[in-house]
C-alpha cells in the first residue's frame, strides 16, 4: 500500500515536470520565488485548455437548441452575493498551529486523522483536535488555536461603490442576474439553460495539489430551468450521464470516475439532491464536477433582494411561476488535470521509455506536427509550404531543431496524434511519412491528400 501511494506521487511529480519542462503549466511569477500556489498556462497548457472549454460549448450549448450562453462580469452588484448567502455563509473552518504558524483547513486535518467529517461543527473539531492530541502535518506539534470560520471571497474596492465588492466566487451568480434578460431577449421553452465559462476566485484556506484547488480557477456553468412540477429525477440523471459522458469525452477512464451523494442531513434546506462526479486523482478520489437541485433559492432570493419579478411566462398555458434549477457546474483546471493524468503513459520501446501524452484527439494541444527531415531549404521550403496550407484548418506545429527523433519524442511528450516529415524521398515522390503517436505506425500519403486524410482523421 505505502509502496503505491509513493508510485502516485511519483508519477504527480513526474506530470508537474513534464508540465513545467514542455510548456503546459509554470509555477506563476517564478522569478519572484512564485505566488501563492497559482500557476500560469504556457503556450501548450493554453491550448489544452482552450480545446476543453470549446468541447465543453459544443457540446452543451452549440449542440442544443435548449441551452443559451452568456458571459458575465467578475465584478458583480454585492448584494448579489448577499442575495445568494455568499456574504454569511461562503466559509470554511481554518485553524492554525501555535508552533510553526501554519494554517489548515480543521475539517480535513480532523477528517483525515479521525475520518469523521465535522463539516461546520466548529466546537466539536477544536474539541477533538485537542483531546485526541492531532499533530499538525507541518511540524508535529499538537498545539492548535481555535477552529474558526474564514470567508472565502476575495473582497476589493471599487471607485464609487461604497460596500465591499467581490470577485466572484462562481460563475453561477452572474446567470441568475441575467435570468430576466434572457428570457425577455430570447425565444427559450422550459426546460431550458444558461450557460457560462469564466473566471471564479475563492480564497482557499489550503490552495495546493498543482491544479486541483487553486484561488483564481475556471468554472463551465449551467442553470437549467425546469418547471416547479416537473419530473425533475430523470432529468438529474441524464445530467449525471451527461457530465459523465463529457469526462469520457477528454480521456478519463470509467474505471475512474464515480459518483458521490451528499447525505440528505448535509444538505442546505433548498437542495433536493446533490451528486459530485469524482476521479481517482494519485491523491485520493475528489470532486471534479457537481450536479445540484437547488429548487427555487437562487431566483426566489435575486427576485426579493432586487424587488424585481424573476418568474418564467408559460403562454401556452397562460401561467407565471418560478422555474426550479438545476445546476451542472464543471471544474476547468480540474479536468485540464484529469485529462492530463488520464493520457500520461510509459511505453518501453527498443530499451528505452517513451514518455507519451495519449489526449483524444479534439483536445490535443497540437493535432499535426511538421517536421523536415533537415534544415536544408529544398526541405524546410516544402515543409513550410505544408505548414501554411494545413494550419488553417487545424492546429499545426513546424519544428526544423533537433534530430528527428528528439523531435518525435517532444510530440509524444505534448500528445500530438500525428507528426509529417518530409524527407529526401518527397522531392520525387511528392508525399510525406505521416506517423500516428499511439501505434507509431507510419504511412506514405501523397502532399495532395493530406487535407483530406486529416479531415477524416481529426474531424
Ligand atoms: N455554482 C456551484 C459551485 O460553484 P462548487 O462545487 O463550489 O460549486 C464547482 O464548484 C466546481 O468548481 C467544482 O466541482 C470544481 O471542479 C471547481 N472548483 C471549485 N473550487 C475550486 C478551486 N479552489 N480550485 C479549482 N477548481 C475548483
Amino acid at each position: 500500500m505505502a509502496e503505491k501511494n509513493e508510485d502516485k506521487q511519483v508519477m504527480m511529480e513526474k506530470i508537474v515536470s513534464l508540465c513545467k519542462r514542455r510548456g503546459f503549466i509554470f509555477p506563476a511569477c517564478e522569478i519572484y520565488g512564485g505566488f501563492a500556489n497559482a500557476y500560469s498556462f504556457g503556450p501548450y497548457g493554453v491550448e489544452l485548455k482552450n480545446n476543453i472549454k470549446k468541447l465543453w460549448w459544443k457540446k452543451f450549448v452549440h449542440s442544443r437548441e435548449d441551452i443559451v450562453g452568456i458571459d458575465g462580469p467578475i465584478l458583480l452588484h454585492p448584494k448579489l452575493w448577499e442575495a445568494s448567502g455568499h456574504v454569511a455563509g461562503f466559509k470554511d473552518a481554518m485553524v492554525d498551529c501555535k508552533k510553526c504558524k501554519k494554517r489548515f483547513r480543521a475539517d480535513h486535518i480532523v477528517e483525515d486523522a479521525t475520518g469523521e467529517d465535522m463539516e461546520g461543527r466548529l466546537e466539536d473539531m477544536t474539541i477533538t483536535l485537542r483531546e485526541k492530541k492531532i499533530k499538525c502535518p507541518n511540524c508535529g506539534a499538537s498545539d492548535w488555536t481555535e477552529a474558526r470560520n474564514f470567508n472565502m471571497m476575495f473582497q476589493t474596492q471599487m471607485n464609487g461603490i461604497e460596500d465591499a465588492v467581490y470577485l466572484r466566487p462562481e460563475t453561477a451568480g452572474a446567470i441568475f442576474v441575467d435570468f430576466k434578460n434572457v428570457t425577455d431577449s430570447m425565444r427559450v421553452k422550459i426546460p431550458f439553460g444558461i450557460a457560462q465559462i469564466g473566471k471564479a476566485f475563492r480564497n482557499e484556506i489550503v490552495a495546493g495539489n498543482f491544479i486541483f484547488r487553486l484561488r483564481e480557477f475556471e468554472q463551465m456553468e449551467i442553470e437549467y430551468f425546469i418547471e416547479p412540477d416537473a419530473d425533475w429525477e430523470p432529468l438529474f440523471e441524464k445530467w449525471l450521464e451527461l457530465q459523465e459522458e463529457f469526462t469520457r469525452e477528454i480521456g478519463l477512464r470509467k474505471e475512474d470516475v464515480s459518483r458521490y451523494e451528499h447525505p440528505k442531513e448535509k444538505l442546505s434546506h433548498y437542495s433536493k439532491k446533490t451528486i459530485d462526479t469524482m476521479f481517482k486523482f494519485p491523491f485520493g478520489v475528489k470532486e471534479l464536477y457537481g450536479l445540484a437541485h437547488r429548487g427555487e433559492f437562487d431566483l426566489t432570493q435575486h427576485s426579493k433582494m432586487s424587488g424585481q419579478k424573476l418568474e418564467y411566462y408559460d403562454a401556452e398555458n397562460n401561467k407565471r411561476y418560478t422555474p426550479h434549477v438545476l445546476e451542472p457546474t464543471f471544474g476547468v483546471e480540474r479536468s485540464v488535470l484529469a485529462a492530463l493524468i488520464s493520457a500520461y503513459h510509459e511505453e518501453e520501446v527498443k530499451g528505452e521509455v517513451r514518455v507519451v501524452l495519449k489526449f483524444p484527439k479534439a483536445i490535443a494541444p497540437i493535432h499535426i506536427a511538421i517536421l523536415p527531415l533537415s534544415k536544408k531549404d529544398e526541405l524546410s521550403v516544402p515543409a513550410l509550404e505544408i505548414f501554411n496550407n494545413l494550419k488553417s484548418k487545424f492546429i499545426c506545429e513546424y519544428d526544423e531543431t533537433q534530430s528527428i527523433g528528439k523531435r518525435y519524442r517532444r510530440q509524444d511528450e505534448i500528445g500530438t496524434p500525428y507528426c509529417v516529415t518530409v524527407d529526401f524521398e518527397t522531392l520525387n515522390d511528392q508525399a510525406v511519412t505521416v506517423r500516428d503517436r499511439d501505434t507509431m505506425a507510419q504511412e506514405r500519403i501523397k502532399i495532395s491528400e493530406l487535407e483530406n486524410y486529416f479531415k477524416e482523421k481529426l474531424g
